[in-house]
């Protein structure tokens, strides 16, 4: 009797809970909006949003590559499962057609969408939240005034009970802090100008910084190197293994043309980043800069001195080989197993005269070679850098069907240890062999992303 009492409570209980729960996870529908397509808005705001799309990257997840711009469906790949993109353009029945100003700046902000259904945070709404109310309206035009395209996404891939989406009322009660930040008085303006775009419609951090087993980032690791489609986003705080620490004029410079001759080229999930912060005005490219420099801080005395060195070594190495467009290196001492390999397949565009872009970073000055993973480094040498469709682009042959996973783990060796004082890497030969099987998911692109997604549809097409 006591015992099927004490069931009886146990189970209200439960019912209660999660009576609670879903009382608490539960959003209001926002009406359909009939007239929402039809709106007209003033040119300057669209052209306003476009810019604002390329810094939120907006069409690099809402868009399969030879599919209409913004029509969704992109798998996008989360240690959970696979989540697809939604369809944003203006279609009445598949699209964001139906939503009112109020139903897009909800989602934006709360992560919740017009039916009051909760969004996964691989809509990295944990940093739009942070987009003020003007720009929200800005962004609603340009997506408003886009091709209607019917396309529907496929269902979701995630195990039970991911599917549920009322439990993500949980993980944002742990892990969104919503809405804007205020400006810090102490700093400039530029500056806060960089943290708004950085932190909001930029969302840097949802590559650069490290996630927990929940899938949030960890605030404790701000820009400590996360990753992304398989590739490591390099630390960009006081970690950052860049030989020659990155400043102001330097990144700015690496974010508005996809390069720089001291660190090389964007490859894989920043390429898109950078092809897309090319449609912004020279001034918000400074702004970001300003704030990410500001978050790496001043390299120490050691680094500093360092980098004094490889850029007196660089310049003058450039001066010399401009004679003789061949590398002039030779083996070193009998050839350690990759150190031949290195310099027959690598050292005549890496070590040669040709100038960044088109020609091979030297590897003394590569972040890749420094880094804790050598994931990037597997990824272009397996790949290459396919070149991108009718523009000149940074060039480099793949060598998955030319190299065993011994040799290149070999090369990988050999590397680390040439070009680097960092401790040697691990499980080289199986880090190789699963990202060749595909067993570790990698998505390749050309050095400018143009052929994952089209041309961001911008300003100048209104
Ligand atoms: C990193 C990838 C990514 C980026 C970048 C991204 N989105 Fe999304 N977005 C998604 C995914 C995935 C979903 C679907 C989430 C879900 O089903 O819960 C989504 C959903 C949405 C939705 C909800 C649509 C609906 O029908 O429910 C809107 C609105 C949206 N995104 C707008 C934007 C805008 C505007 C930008 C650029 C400022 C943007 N997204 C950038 C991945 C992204
Ligand atoms: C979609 C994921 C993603 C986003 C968003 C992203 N990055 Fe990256 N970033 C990467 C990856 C991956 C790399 C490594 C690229 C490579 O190997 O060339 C990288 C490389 C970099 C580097 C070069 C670091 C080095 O030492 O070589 C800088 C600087 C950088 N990102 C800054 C930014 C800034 C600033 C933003 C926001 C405006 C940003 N990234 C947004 C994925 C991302
Ligand atoms: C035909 C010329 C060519 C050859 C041969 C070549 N590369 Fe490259 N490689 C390039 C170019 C061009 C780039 C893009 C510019 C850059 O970022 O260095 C590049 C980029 C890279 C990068 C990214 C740069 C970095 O360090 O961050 C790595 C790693 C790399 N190559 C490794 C190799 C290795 C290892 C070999 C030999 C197996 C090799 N490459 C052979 C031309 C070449």
């Amino acid at each position: 009797m006591w015992a099927l009492k004490a069931a009886i409570v146990f189970v209200a209980a439960i019912f209660l809970a999660a009576g609670a729960f879903l009382l608490f996870a539960w959003r209001s529908e926002i009406p359909e909006d009939a007239t929402a397509g039809e709106a007209s808005f003033a040119p300057e705001l669209v052209a306003r949003g476009a810019q604002l799309a390329a810094v939120g990257n907006c069409i690099a997840c809402h868009t399969v590559p030879g599919k209409p711009a913004f029509s969704g469906g992109l798998a996008v790949p989360t240690p959970f499962g696979t989540i697809y993109s939604t369809n944003i353009t203006p279609d009445r029945d598949t699209g964001i057609g139906g939503w009112s100003e109020a139903a897009f700046e909800r989602a934006m902000r709360e992560g919740v969408d017009r039916a009051g259904n909760h969004l996964y945070p691989a809509f990295p709404y944990d940093h739009f939240t942070r987009v003020t109310a003007q720009d929200n309206r800005a962004l609603y035009a340009f997506l408003m005034t886009r091709a209607a395209v019917k396309a529907e996404a496929p269902e979701n891939e995630l195990p039970f009970p991911l599917e549920f989406r009322p439990l993500l009322a949980g993980w944002k009660l742990l892990f969104l802090r919503q809405g804007e930040v205020e400006p810090e008085a102490a700093r400039s303006e530029e500056w806060n100008r960089g943290r708004y775009l950085v932190e909001g419609l930029g969302h840097c951090g949802a590559c650069h910084t490290p996630r927990n087993a929940f899938g949030a980032e960890d605030r404790d690791r701000h820009f400590g190197g996360g990753e992304a489609e398989g590739w490591q986003a390099y630390a960009i705080n006081p970690d950052s293994k860049a030989p020659i620490p990155w400043d102001e004029q330097s990144l700015a410079f690496y974010l508005r043309n996809g390069w720089h001759e001291f660190h090389g080229v964007s490859r894989g999930p920043m390429a898109e980043v950078t092809g897309n912060l090319s449609l912004l005005p020279d001034r918000d490219i400074a702004a970001i800069a300003t704030y990410v420099v500001s978050v790496m801080g001043d390299p120490t005395p050691e680094r500093a001195q360092r980098a004094a060195e490889l850029r007196e070594q660089f310049e003058a190495d450039r001066l010399e080989q401009t004679a003789d467009s061949q590398s002039s290196v030779a083996l070193a001492s009998g050839g350690k197993a990759g150190e031949t390999l290195y310099l027959a397949a690598c050292a005549n565009c890496h070590q040669g005269a040709r100038r960044q872009p088109f020609g091979g970073l030297n590897f003394e000055l590569s972040t890749a070679v420094n880094a804790p993973n050598p994931q990037n480094i597997v990824n272009v040498v397996l790949f290459g850098l396919p070149p991108a469709d009718g523009e000149a682009s940074a060039v480099m042959p793949a060598f998955r069907h030319i190299l065993s996973d011994q040799q290149l783990a070999d090369l990988l060796a050999y590397m680390r240890e040439s070009f680097s004082d960092e401790p040697a890497w691990s499980g080289l030969v199986e880090q190789v062999a699963n990202t060749r099987s595909g067993a570790y998911k990698v998505t390749i692109r050309p050095s400018d992303g143009i052929e994952r997604a089209p041309h961001n549809v911008g300003a100048e097409e209104e």
